[in-house]
């Protein structure tokens, strides 16, 4: 399937929801966590793909803003499995040069994951090829306001007048700032919902939602499908189809 892929054609930017792991233990008579730990494979699949392609940005929706709602001992066990998965596949990104980072509340983080974190981000910084970004205490909104209060506090400060606002200047205070808009969003589990993941960068992102495949069982051949799908789109911007055929 890899070779029906136009080179010429990718997505800039994946981001990706991953979802169902807890349905995929619960499927098996296992608990919720089982899926948690077997969804580290997927993680390996898309990354390694996404940066065999030369796919340029790759965005992975771990924990969301709303998830630490969840019963405690489900938080506690993702963010262990966060520090461990982050140590232990460090020599992995090295090797794929792959350049890690993060967006999100890094604050609402416990101390010993925002750590092992940092020290992955600052080891990678050098690489050049794929950049892995990962969300983290991350929601849509949460971005937009914090984004919010940094323009509130420069129009406090004096060094920014309310028209300058933009929509470059508030990209540029976003958590996903210098990174170019999302091209293409894939969701595992069969919800056709954003779950208050990118809400500015997904505006005009092709959607792709995988109905039959929980994460954990997501591979290299599930990204292809949804690269394929992506470039048998026409994305026209609010412009018309013939416009669009023209190139203008
Ligand atoms: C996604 O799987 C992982 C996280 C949200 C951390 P879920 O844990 O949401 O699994 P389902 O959707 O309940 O099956
Ligand atoms: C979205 O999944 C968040 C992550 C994958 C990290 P959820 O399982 O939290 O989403 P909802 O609650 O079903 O919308
Ligand atoms: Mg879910």
């Amino acid at each position: 399937m890899k070779e029906l892929i136009d080179p010429s054609n990718l997505p800039k930017h994946i981001a990706v929801i991953m979802d169902g792991n807890g349905r995929w233990a619960q499927k098996q008579g296992a608990a919720r966590v089982f899926g948690h730990r077997n969804a580290i494979k997927a993680v390996r699949e898309v990354t390694e793909g996404c940066a065999e392609l030369g796919v340029g940005y790759l965005t992975l929706y771990a924990f969301s803003t709303e998830n630490w709602a969840r019963p405690r001992l489900e938080v506690q066990a993702l963010m262990e499995l966060l520090v461990q998965t982050i140590r232990d596949e460090l020599p992995t990104l090295q090797k794929n040069n792959v350049r890690l980072d993060s967006i999100g509340d890094l604050n609402s983080l416990p101390d010993k994951c925002r750590n092992q974190l940092a020290e992955a981000v600052g080891q990678t910084r050098h690489n050049t090829g794929l950049n892995l970004i990962l969300a983290l205490g991350y929601s849509g909104k949460w971005d937009i306001i914090q984004a919010t209060q940094q323009l509130a506090r420069e129009i406090k400060a004096g060094t920014l007048q309310p028209e300058d606002i933009t929509e470059g200047l508030l990209n540029e205070r976003l958590a996903t700032q210098g990174r170019p808009d999302v091209d293409l969003m894939l969701r595992t589990g069969g919800d056709h919902r954003i779950s208050n993941f990118l809400l500015w960068q997904l505006a005009y992102a092709e959607l792709y939602i995988y109905d039959e495949v929980y994460w954990p069982d997501f591979r290299r051949t599930h990204l292809y499908e949804g690269i394929l799908s992506y470039q048998q789109r026409e994305r026209r911007f609010g412009k018309t189809s013939e416009q669009i055929k023209v190139g203008e």
